[in-house]
């Protein structure tokens, strides 16, 4: 991955290969965003001019770059938009900084080392800078490069060095030390969803979570197919007896050595969703690889927190299955024993995210947690609702549901507050078993949601997040946000874990 450096070195004088800069909307103009100073200088202090000429006016997602003056290390400068400048003596909008820094990455594909001289006034900027940076470098470029490739092969920028970072700050340290080990983990699980779902089976999954479970210090527990049948887990066992790749339940713990608190993480993990005998129809498969976003983002919350030493106990699930359609696979109409003993009458196997949940909720409620949240591609009613970018929130408890949502608001991810009406759970009253798996069309990704709550512990404070829109991106790229797995939720995980951990909530 890109590598990360705090220097002292002034943005005239340090060796790279580009210097970036930050560019904002002013009342007359393109401004020069702080951190420049020295840039601005070579420029004979005409840089906001001279972009304002190539047509640069300060906006979000701009990117200008042009050769550098004499005076500059850096043979190139690259001015990234902010958006509109704060108020005097107001601080840039970290999300704008994450963005913009973000932007810089993608736009210096191929470039070797970049010197960053964007705004910095306290140490969550250079978080902000950081996690935007690393993340805008991401690329997947594994099943690239063969032989006679034409593709771009670019290799992403290599080495990010943050000026102004103050380095031999306590602070800032430990802004960049977290902004790296959090990249890294959103980086990993943005591989996990783009590896293609022939590679990224069930078992392949559960052995690249348990060889970097291990690497971190986390104890891994995997059940596999034998042990599944063995425990009655009979919704992950339902979704995945169509597969020729059989289903895996696996457990990461990561225990603080002081803190009682428990955090307990809940991840959809469907490596490839066809939609079973209920098959999806072409033009709705052809991205289902990234229906096991949910437990990538589970897996790297946990492995980040353990990263982190965050002062909390978090335990992640990872629900593992591949829904495929034959001879073996669940009908429609058929009922399946779920592990908290509720029969459950399967009216479309397309609706494969709440079994092997389901069945992940009950076994995570059993360790009584403080908290759990679960983490899902479950619905498109959800991204019908909200769109491609936000996450929907539902939970038992309303204090706890508000919590999240702030809290991703704080970390830069979108997400919106969503009701459990009690008045939609009669829509999955079934003739034969104890519930359905489906019911009203309208509101679905509540519906999904009360199916959910049914599986959670009596009295266990619960939320649950449907990623279904952000968690793979197939527009352009823009910002730190790349084409594919984005890593959604991530963030918002930690920081939650974080928060737990000093005793904020729950
Ligand atoms: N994995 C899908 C949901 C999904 C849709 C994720 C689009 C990402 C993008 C889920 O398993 C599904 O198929 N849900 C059905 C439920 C329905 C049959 C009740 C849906 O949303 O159509
Ligand atoms: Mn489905
Ligand atoms: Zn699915």
């Amino acid at each position: 991955m890109t590598a990360l450096t705090l220097s002292t070195a002034g943005a005239a004088t340090l060796r790279a290969d580009a210097i970036v800069v930050g560019v904002a909307k002013g009342a007359k103009g393109p401004v020069v965003a702080p951190g420049a100073e020295a840039v601005d200088k070579a420029f004979d202090g005409k840089l906001a001019s001279v972009l304002e000429t190539l047509g640069a006016a300060g906006a979000e997602g701009e990117a200008t770059k042009l050769p550098s003056p004499a005076g500059l290390k850096a043979p190139v400068v690259l001015a990234v938009g902010l958006g509109a400048a704060p108020e005097k003596n107001g601080s840039y909008d970290a999300e704008a900084l994450r963005r913009a820094a973000g932007t810089a990455a993608r736009v210096l594909t191929g470039t070797k080392k970049a010197a960053f001289a964007l705004p910095i006034s306290e140490a969550a900027d250079t978080a902000a800078i950081a996690e935007g940076a690393l993340l805008g470098a991401y690329a997947f470029t594994a099943y690239q490069g063969g032989a006679d490739a034409k593709g771009s092969g670019k290799a992403p920028l290599a080495e990010v060095a943050l000026l102004g970072a103050k380095p031999r700050d306590k602070a800032h340290k430990a802004a960049a030390e977290r902004a790296l080990a959090l990249a890294e983990e959103i980086n990993r699980a943005r591989d996990l969803i783009n590896t293609p779902p022939n590679d990224l089976t069930p078992e392949a999954f559960a052995a690249v979570a348990s060889a970097a479970g291990k690497e971190h210090g986390l104890k891994v527990q995997i059940l596999d197919e034998k042990a599944l049948v063995k425990g009655g887990f009979g919704g992950i066992l339902g979704v995945g007896q169509g597969s020729a790749n059989p289903p895996r339940l696996v457990k990461l713990t990561y225990t603080h050595s002081r803190n009682a608190k428990t955090l307990a993480l809940v991840g959809k993990g469907i490596t490839y969703d066809s939609g079973g005998i209920s098959l999806k129809p072409a033009g709705h498969n052809e991205t289902m690889k990234c229906d096991m976003s949910g437990a990538a983002a589970v897996f790297a919350a946990v492995v980040a927190a353990a990263r982190l030493g965050l002062p909390v106990n978090v335990t992640g699930w990872l629900a593992l299955a591949e829904n495929m359609p034959s001879g073996t696979a669940t009908r429609p109409g058929d009922v399946l024993r779920m592990y908290s003993g509720k029969t459950v009458e399967v009216l479309n196997t397309d609706a494969e995210g709440r079994l092997v949940l389901g069945d992940a909720l009950w076994k995570a409620s059993e360790e009584k947690p403080d908290a759990i949240v679960d983490v899902a591609t479950l619905t498109g009613a959800m991204v019908l609702a909200l769109g491609n970018r936000t996450f929907g929130i539902m939970a038992n408890d309303d204090a706890f549901r508000t919590a999240i949502h702030e809290i991703a608001d704080e970390v830069g991810e979108q997400s919106w507050p969503m009701p459990l009406p009690a008045e939609l759970r009669k829509g999955m009253d079934s003739p034969t078993a104890d519930i359905a798996n489906m019911g009203e069309r309208m509101g679905g990704g509540l519906v999904a949601g009360l199916f959910l709550q049914e599986f959670v512990g009596e009295g266990i404070t619960w939320a649950h997040l449907d990623i279904a829109g952000p968690a793979f991106h197939e527009g352009a790229p823009y910002g730190y946000t790349p084409k594919g797995g984005t890593g959604s939720s991530v963030r918002t995980l930690v920081r939650l874990a974080e928060r737990m951990g000093a005793g904020d909530l729950g």
